[in-house]
């Protein structure tokens, strides 16, 4: 994405000017944003466990990528069997809800433990490289089709095409163009008159911070919403449909995203209101059964629901309590979203109704 002048993503290896030969990786640090613009450089499978776990880089796709990342800096200090399973274990603990991280690791393992030692830290930059890289064609490719769903919309409805969405699964949360916001980004830039409701997304306010600063930067129109207000906004005709990404979707369609999407998906069926999902095909698990019953959801500390971050007047950021001293609070990061209440799910394939998914899948080899 352009900021200013320059072209970013989020995740991109420098040439480390201490050791040649050697790399670290740069990323975004979501943790600052939108107040402060940070580039952070890691040097070590530690590092990037650390700022996965902070969510300094977050979002599905992006932390598939940073683990792919991770592995390579691992292969950097050694290549022996022992310390990339290591490596690749702290990888897997860090954030337990979005497949795209095991995905991720399993496709990097695969590779590397299948070739001699020597080759293994060169083809660990290289295949990191193949997955970032392929994360920005899928979501381009998403970008074209959610596109078509949005001007079939359009067509129906003359004057402003207002569609909701929640947490960040734009380019932030991604390598480049993101999953959700990519067919918005896509409609605006084709001219088209659109505005984005966005759901702040408590605890972290993803929406809040990131989809209004990324939204912002392209010039898009938008306005932040609290969570609560997004079934009375659809009561009342504001809203054309939702779209939001996912961290991950079983083969029969059911989604898991980040908590409160459920309470949107319903709010949405209850009143007609079509419900998209924007998920590359890395985000689909098919190795699962059932997704309530199966997916781990994430459980975060309790004090992101007991504290909010904000920006004093002297320019600072501060946190301040918003619950009693004392309270208990419990923290779940995500839930699922049964098929039934999804219209359609936006893919690099195409558009496929959930019932539709797994015929889908067996047309396609697992990347
Ligand atoms: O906890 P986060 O901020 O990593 O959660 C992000 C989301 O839930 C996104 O909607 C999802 O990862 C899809 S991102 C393209």
């Amino acid at each position: 994405m352009k900021i200013g002048q320059q072209l970013f993503r989020t995740i991109w290896p420098v040439t480390d000017a201490a050791l040649p030969g050697h790399y670290q990786v740069a990323i975004i640090d979501q943790t600052a944003l939108p107040h402060a613009w940070r580039i952070l450089t890691l040097n070590s499978v530690q590092q990037m466990v650390d700022a996965i776990r902070k969510m300094q880089v977050r979002g599905a796709p992006l932390i598939g990528a940073a683990a792919a990342y991770g592995l390579a800096l691992a292969s950097q200090q050694s290549s022996t069997d022992e310390t990339l399973q290591a490596a690749a274990s702290s990888l897997l603990a860090s954030r337990p809800t979005a497949v795209n991280l095991r995905w991720a690791v399993e496709r990097m393992m695969r590779e590397l433990l299948a070739m001699p030692e020597a080759l293994r830290c060169a083809h660990a930059w290289l295949e990191a490289s193949r997955i970032a890289d392929e994360d920005v064609r899928i979501n381009q490719s998403i970008a074209q089709h959610g596109l078509a769903l949005l001007q079939a919309l359009a067509a129906e409805k003359p004057g402003c095409l207002n569609i909701l969405t929640h947490c960040n699964a734009g380019w932030l949360a991604t390598v480049d163009w993101g999953t959700a916001l990519a067919p918005i980004y896509a409609a605006f830039d084709a001219g088209m008159d659109i505005h984005v409701w966005v759901d702040e997304t408590r605890p972290r306010n993803q929406g809040a911070s990131l989809t209004a600063w990324e939204l912002q930067q392209h010039g898009v129109p938008y306005k932040v919403i609290c969570d609560n207000a997004g079934g009375h906004l659809m009561q009342h005709g504001q809203v054309d449909c939702v779209i939001v990404g996912a961290d991950r979707v079983s083969r029969v369609g059911d989604v898991c995203n980040k908590i409160g999407t459920y309470l949107k998906a319903l709010a949405a069926a209850d009143n007609q209101v079509p419900f998209y999902v924007a998920v590359p095909t890395p985000t689909i698990d098919r190795q699962l059964e059932d997704a309530i019953r199966d997916i781990p959801i994430e459980e975060r500390p309790a004090d992101e629901v007991h504290m909010m971050a904000g920006l004093t007047s002297a320019g600072t950021v501060e946190y301040v309590r918003v619950t009693p001293e004392g309270s208990a609070a419990a923290n779940p990061a995500f839930d699922v979203t049964p098929a039934r209440l999804v219209t359609s799910i936006i893919t690099e394939h195409g558009c496929y109704a959930p019932k539709d998914l797994h015929d889908m899948l067996q047309r396609i080899d697992p990347i």
